[in-house]
């Protein structure tokens, strides 16, 4: 049943970096002539090939998107918009929930992917690191310890983990 996981996967990760690439582009909406800016836009560009890549490989492997793709679409920026408006620790708190959903996603997929689809592992893997590299720089930065921020990086956390387990399946 690999090919039915696999078809799973790509649809998924395609889903996951529409949602990440919406949400900083909700984020810089709001914070365009701020600092933070150009490591938005960084880490924006970074997610836009992300999801070329997935996009080419729902072409090659003929899979079609979720479903919920203008849902996630809206949803996510709406998320980015929040979550600058709140203010810097929640920006970066948000970057920090999602991401660390994401690594723990890509890392299970690399694992299984390993001798099924080493091309596709490859890739997972690749991202993976990249994702790193977000969260490193969103953990850099207070996100804050509060109960508010505690509760908001939890609630952005189960958000993203229904959103992999619904674009999975449809
Ligand atoms: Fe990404
Ligand atoms: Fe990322």
């Amino acid at each position: 049943m690999s090919k039915k996981r696999i078809r799973e996967i790509i649809r998924v990760n395609q889903a996951g970096e529409l949602g990440a690439i919406q949400i900083y582009k909700g984020q810089l909406a709001v914070l365009k002539n701020k600092p933070i800016a150009n490591d938005l836009k960084d880490m924006l560009s970074k997610e836009k090939k992300h999801y070329d890549k997935f996009n080419e490989l729902l072409n090659s492997y003929e899979v079609r998107p979720t479903i919920f793709s203008p849902i996630w679409k809206t949803g996510a920026f709406g998320l980015g918009v929040l979550t600058a408006i709140l203010g810097k620790k929640a920006t970066h708190a948000c970057t920090e929930a999602v991401e660390e959903v994401i690594i723990d996603h890509y890392q299970k997929q690399t694992q299984y992917l390993r001798g099924k689809d080493n091309n596709l592992a490859k890739i997972t893997k690749k991202f993976c690191e990249e994702e790193k590299e977000h969260l490193d720089f969103a953990s850099e930065h207070d996100t804050g310890n509060d109960l508010f921020h505690s509760a908001l990086k939890k609630g952005i956390k189960l958000l993203s983990k229904s959103a992999i387990k619904i674009s999975e399946k449809a």
